[in-house]
């Protein structure tokens, strides 16, 4: 992505495919264009994850497109991102999964291009392909299908006349994808076993598909309409129709990992939720980072500096957490530029955690407890002779 050298400094438009939900399925590309941006218009079904990559200074404009409740119409979009542009911009333009499958790109594009702007799309992995992948269903198989058809179940509401030909599509065979269908499911079904489609074909239905959210609901053509009201399954959903569903029984990998289905709030600080999160989501778990902890300074700087300068008086330091480990050092360090100041002051940290924080230090840790509490470091202490005469920082 390259600031505009056109004469008029207008700015460029950036279509970009957010993909389908799991951060991992970003494109590199589309990553480096949301880092660089002045304006982000991000839509509903984009992951609002990758918004912090964006620059401090960028402009973050929602523009909904929750089926049915838009927070900006597809012609107020259209205007923001000329005007944008047009005042010399780089604008991302963050739609979910690819920004030409069933996206409107095609139109924001156009609009672009009428406007005398310049644009440039960065393509995303799908939901029609993605959203099955993840339930263990692969859109082709050797021995199932030989094509896929992708078809929209939410038509554009302009149309007199339904544009899908359900007598084409039924005759076709092969993998069929559905997007936007989930409130249309009984009446496509019917549709296609009008026109012969043979009720026990399969048919998935995939949720938030590549989410922690991700649940999918497998039928037969005859009994998926009834399935998706009594599980009250809702959209925002790909539907497959075919064969290769059946693949599901022994591909399923995404929902048969350790904590799926469990939904796991992460408390921590926000610095230090990244690792857990990305491990908890690792094994499945749908996660929610909300610190409620925040990490401040010692409200008397003064008074820690000095307990910090005279660590060296101590028998023992206790770190009980990696931040108390981070903020010692970081005094000690400004105090000292040497190690070995820290004298004969012996080191316990409690968990492992924070003992490693401590040898990132280049330092030995003399005592780490087994239990990951102030007291078993007490306990050990009177193991080793008593508390009465120890100096304990
Ligand atoms: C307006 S279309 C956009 C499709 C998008 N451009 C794509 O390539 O995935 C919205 C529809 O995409 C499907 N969809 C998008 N993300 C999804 C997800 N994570 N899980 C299931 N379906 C999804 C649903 O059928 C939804 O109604």
């Amino acid at each position: 992505m390259s600031k505009s050298t056109s004469k008029d400094q207008s700015g460029k438009v950036y279509l970009v495919g957010a993909g389908p939900g799991d951060l991992g399925l970003v494109t590199l590309r589309a990553k480096e264009c949301i880092e660089r941006a002045d304006v982000i218009v991000y839509d509903h079904l984009a992951n609002p994850e990758m918004l912090s990559w964006a620059r401090e200074e960028a402009e973050i404009i929602y523009a909904g497109k929750k089926a049915g409740e838009h927070a900006l119409s597809q012609a107020e979009i259209n205007k923001l991102l000329v005007e944008k542009a047009h005042a010399g911009k780089e604008i991302v333009r963050l739609k979910g999964g690819d920004p030409f499958v069933f996206g409107r790109g095609a139109e924001e594009a156009k609009a672009i291009v009428d406007a005398g702007l310049a644009f440039e799309i960065v393509p995303g992995i799908t939901s029609a392909i993605a959203g099955p992948a993840y339930a263990g269903i692969p859109v082709t198989h050797r021995a199932e299908n030989s094509h896929v058809t992708f078809f929209t179940g939410h038509e554009a509401p302009s149309k007199t006349k339904s544009a899908i030909d359900y007598a084409a599509l039924s005759k076709l065979g092969g993998t069929q994808v559905m997007l936007m269908g989930v409130e249309k499911i009984e009446a496509v079904a019917r549709e296609m076993m009008a026109n012969g489609v043979r009720g026990d074909l399969p048919v998935a239905l995939v949720r938030w598909a590549t989410t922690g959210r991700q649940e999918t609901l497998t039928g037969t053509l005859e009994n998926i309409a009834k399935r998706v009201a009594e599980t009250g399954f809702e959209a925002p959903a790909v539907a497959v129709f075919g064969d290769v569903v059946t693949l599901r029984k022994d591909l399923n990998w995404y929902e048969r990992r350790p904590l799926s289905g469990k939904r796991i709030v992460v408390t921590r600080t926000r610095k230090q939720a990244g690792a857990l999160t990305a491990q908890l989501r690792a094994l499945g778990a749908d996660v929610f980072e909300l610190p409620t902890i925040r990490i401040e300074p010692p409200t008397d700087l003064r008074e820690f500096a000095k307990l910090v300068q005279d660590a060296h008086q101590y028998d023992w330091i206790v770190f009980t957490s990696p931040n108390g480990v981070d903020a010692f050092f970081e005094i000690f360090y400004k105090l000292y530029d040497d190690a070995r100041e820290i004298g004969g002051a012996k080191i316990a940290a409690i968990g492992p955690a924070t003992a490693q924080r401590v040898r990132n230090f280049r330092l030995h840790v003399d005592l780490q407890p087994e239990e990951f509490v102030a007291e078993a470091v007490v306990r050990q202490f009177q193991k080793q002779g008593g508390v009465e005469n120890l100096r304990i920082l």
